[in-house]
């Protein structure tokens, strides 16, 4: 039987389950406590903008690159950057030199200067920084009356996830999840298929994170990859699927969840840990040769949609695998998958794979707009294959010529909420949990996200790319 989470269940959670949850805790707020949110935040538009003055928060390995990739957008100015370690502050003034811009204020005054950012001028705070500092950045940034992109997850509690849809709702100012996944060129055209109908109606989905990180998160001594080596102590102290969105937010979109479906429950189970430790062994890192409490290194989550539709979403950063996001859609007249191998099944193809020459043609008709108009420039800006630059470019268009954005704080919120909800279910013998509806019931009439496109004359690159080649979109 499924089972909401309310603080009942929590303090039964707590009580058999005492510090397996972690930092994760599960407060589990009633969403009738919050019903008064003045505004629905799905297909909300904000006033245009002339220019888009960014300032970015978190300059270790990810946030750099978008400070790069805005940097090549002709109508947004990188007005501020901000990181504790100085250094990230100094590269990323690198990158605007190299374009041609005006340096950036820097804030590396300590883990609060953010806040100090949030009160200039701008109109987004855009939020690369380690888990933990998710929600109260965002937060902070829409408190301020600025519009806030974070990286995923966008939180790690249920908590947290509330707070984002409370705040965005009263302030009336974005809260986008960065989840590029849903730009990638495969993702976006399988979208394309199921709206075009391609695939009947659709039956059940799997998404997956599957990449080992165990290089980056088993530093040797003294040695730090990860700021503070924030990842591992999450691995550490949290045993279920940490990072569910890239795998679910893909198929999400093709479930119209939060549009017209919602998740309605879900159930998740750990397998035991040996290859985290097994790594550390082969590699002589004692320091984690022999861990008390690592989580389990593959987790399975299944989720039921109020549609009837089901997703697996898997997440394993230990074992060596090839990666895998899986990126599955079926339905009764057919199914895409992307990993390990692209294909697609067609009911009037019979029970095979489309051979080559047939996915080239289906390719040819329902390639996604988005990536018809500026996939070519994004495959030379690049970010994971050009996903990144697609996201980015098409937050900014977004936001300079008013237009809702494609990922609300309710995708935000749903999508991450699957991380703290799996881990509670994994500590109870993958007990099955609500998931609660974070749109208040708006998911019955919020319209589906539709098959977008941009006009590259409304937001012009000016930029040369790295190899002096103009960058043109056509
Ligand atoms: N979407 C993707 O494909 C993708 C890929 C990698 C990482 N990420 C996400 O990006 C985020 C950052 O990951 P990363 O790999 O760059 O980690 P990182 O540790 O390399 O970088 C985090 C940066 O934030 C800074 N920071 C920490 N606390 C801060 C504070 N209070 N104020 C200002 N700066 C602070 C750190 O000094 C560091 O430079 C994470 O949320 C991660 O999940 C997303």
């Amino acid at each position: 039987m499924s089972t909401t989470i309310s603080r009942r269940t929590f303090v039964k959670s707590v009580a058999l389950t005492a510090g397996a949850l972690g930092y994760f805790g599960l407060t589990g707020r009633s969403p009738v406590a919050l019903a008064a949110g003045p505004r629905n935040m799905c297909g909300f538009a904000a006033p245009p903008l002339d220019r888009v003055r960014v300032g970015v928060v978190g300059l270790g390995m990810r946030g750099p690159g978008a400070v790069e990739r805005m940097a090549k957008m002709q109508d947004v100015d990188i007005v501020a950057l901000c990181d504790i370690r100085p250094q990230g502050v100094a590269e990323s003034q690198e990158i605007l030199a190299r374009h041609g811009r005006r340096s950036a204020r820097e804030f590396t005054r300590g883990p609060e200067d953010w806040r100090n950012l949030c009160q200039l001028d701008l109109d987004l705070v855009y939020i690369a920084t380690p888990w933990d500092w998710h929600v109260p950045m965002a937060v902070g940034a829409m408190q301020a009356g600025k519009h806030a992109a974070v990286e995923v997850p966008a939180s790690t509690t249920l908590d947290g996830c509330w707070e984002l849809v409370e705040t965005s709702e009263s302030t009336g100012r974005h809260c986008m999840m960065l989840e590029n996944c849903c730009y990638d060129f495969f993702e976006l055209m399988t979208l394309n298929m199921v709206r075009q109908g391609l695939f009947g109606e659709l039956t059940h989905a799997e998404g997956a994170y599957i990449h080992s990180l165990v290089e980056y998160m088993q530093p040797q001594p003294g040695q730090e990859i990860y700021q503070g080596n924030w990842r591992i102590q999450h691995n550490l102290e949290s045993n279920g699927n940490l990072y569910p969105t890239h795998g679910l937010g893909p198929v999400a979109q093709c479930l119209d969840v939060n549009r017209g479906n919602r998740f309605e429950y879900l159930t998740s189970m750990s397998s035991r840990q040996a290859a985290f430790t097994e790594h550390a062994r082969l590699t002589d890192n004692e320091q984690f040769a022999d861990l008390p409490s690592y989580r389990g290194d593959m987790n399975t989550t299944l989720i039921k949609c109020a549609r009837g539709e089901t997703i697996m979403v898997q997440h394993d950063t230990s074992t060596p695998r090839a990666y895998s996001r899986i990126h599955l859609v079926q339905g009764s007249r057919g199914m895409a998958r992307k990993w390990p191998r692209k294909g697609v099944c067609l009911h009037s193809k019979g029970h095979r794979w489309l051979d080559d020459e047939e996915m080239k043609e289906l390719e040819a008709r329902y390639q996604h707009p988005l990536t018809r108009t500026i996939g070519d420039v994004a495959r030379k800006v690049g970010g994971h294959g050009g996903m990144d630059f697609i996201m980015d470019y098409r937050l900014i268009y977004c936001l300079k010529n008013g237009l809702p954005l494609d990922q609300d704080v309710y995708d935000a919120a749903a999508w991450s909420a699957v991380a703290p909800l799996s881990c509670a279910s994994v500590a109870d013998r993958s007990d099955s949990l609500e998931v609660p509806d974070f749109t208040r019931g708006s998911w019955r009439t919020n319209r589906p996200l539709q098959i977008v496109d941009v006009d590259p004359s409304l937001l012009p690159l000016l930029a040369v790319s790295e190899v002096g080649e103009q960058l043109e979109v056509r």
